[in-house]
């Protein structure tokens, strides 16, 4: 091996320096860094400097360099938001001027209204009605195609603005007499009736031979009809559909007849914005057993 002027050796075979390193004969050779590479080193260096200067990067004490740009993630949300929320205005204001069946009938407005509706539900009404407004006891399965007060979208929305038995002067109302306590019939009447209306729903023809069909026609067909099929304007519900508000039986038919029920509906109007209120009907209504 030769030596350069500066001491260093040379290579033999490629005539290059080396770095003067040798194990068992193996040298290495001191080559130049290879000029792109050197160049994209360079500019990364300039690069991260001017990203200093522009945008938010060094932690201080309590704060943080901000950057010439302004940027932020948080500022890019809301610039985000804002858009969408922009977007949104258009339809809301659309919503706010549509009829019910307008909504239906157009396909961005439904999206809209079925989105909203949903989520709405989820915020104020699945602590009543179940998460997937199946209901409970007292609470109306609101899956189903029967209706207490009407399945129209229409009746729906009405329900929905001003509640029922609620603290509002247009809440829908009736009331079902507690005919036990208010001793308007005796417990033996009240069990003949109670006998009466589960063979309605059973539909065999054995209620026309029973006592209690009298007591039934004297007190009860105002609301709940001749053939004890409901009223939708007074909120009495079907008892021949084997749809039960009350889970149903013949206990819980004495006991109703006897202290009554009166299942509250909270009033929306007031808590809720006339365009969610809207979106719920259209939503509530899509369920599966609108009218
Ligand atoms: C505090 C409990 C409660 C909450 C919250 C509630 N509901 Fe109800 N809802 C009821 C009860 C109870 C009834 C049945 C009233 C009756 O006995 O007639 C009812 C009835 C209804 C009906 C009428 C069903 C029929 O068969 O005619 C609709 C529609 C309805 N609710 C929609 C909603 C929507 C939409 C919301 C959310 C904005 C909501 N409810 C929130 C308790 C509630
Ligand atoms: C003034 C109208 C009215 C009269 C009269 C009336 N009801 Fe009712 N009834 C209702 C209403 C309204 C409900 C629903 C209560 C609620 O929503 O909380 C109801 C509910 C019931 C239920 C529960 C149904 C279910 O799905 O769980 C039974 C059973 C019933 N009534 C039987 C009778 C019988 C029997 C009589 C006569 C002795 C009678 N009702 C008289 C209005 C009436």
């Amino acid at each position: 091996m030769t030596k350069a002027t500066n001491d260093r050796p040379i290579d033999d075979v490629s005539g290059m320096e080396t770095t003067g390193h040798e194990w068992d004969g193996i040298t290495e050779l001191d080559s130049p860094l290879p000029r792109w590479w050197l160049w994209t080193y360079y500019a990364c260096i300039i690069w991260s400097v001017a990203y200093w200067i522009a945008m938010p990067a060094w932690p201080l004490v309590s704060d943080y360099t901000k950057g010439l740009l302004g940027y932020s993630q948080r500022g890019q949300l809301s610039d985000e938001i804002a858009a969408v929320k922009a977007g949104q205005a258009d339809l809301a204001a659309r919503t706010a001027k549509a009829s019910l069946t307008e909504i239906k009938s157009d396909p961005e407005l439904l999206e809209y209204a079925l989105a909203g509706g949903r989520s709405a539900f989820a915020v104020n009404c699945i602590q009543c009605h179940g998460s997937g407004a199946s209901g409970s006891d007292g609470y109306p399965n609101l899956n189903d195609d029967d209706w207490l007060w009407g399945g129209t979208m229409e009746a729906i929305h009405t329900t929905i603005q001003y509640g029922i038995r609620a603290e509002h002067d247009d809440s829908r109302a009736s009331d079902m007499p507690a005919f036990g306590q208010d001793e308007m019939l005796n417990p033996q009447q009240v069990d003949a009736v109670a006998d009466y209306v589960m063979a309605l729903s059973r539909d065999d023809g054995v209620a026309d031979t029973l006592p209690g069909k009298l007591v039934f026609a004297e007190n009860c067909v105002d609301c709940h009809g001749a053939k004890g099929q409901g009223d939708i304007e007074l909120g009495a519900p079907n008892l021949r559909d084997h749809i039960w508000l009350y889970q149903g039986g013949k206990t819980m038919a004495v006991d109703i007849v006897t202290n009554s029920r009166a299942g509250m509906m909270p009033a929306w109007v007031d808590r809720l914005d006339p365009v969610t209120v809207k979106q719920l009907a259209v939503y509530v209504h899509s369920l599966g057993g609108g009218e």
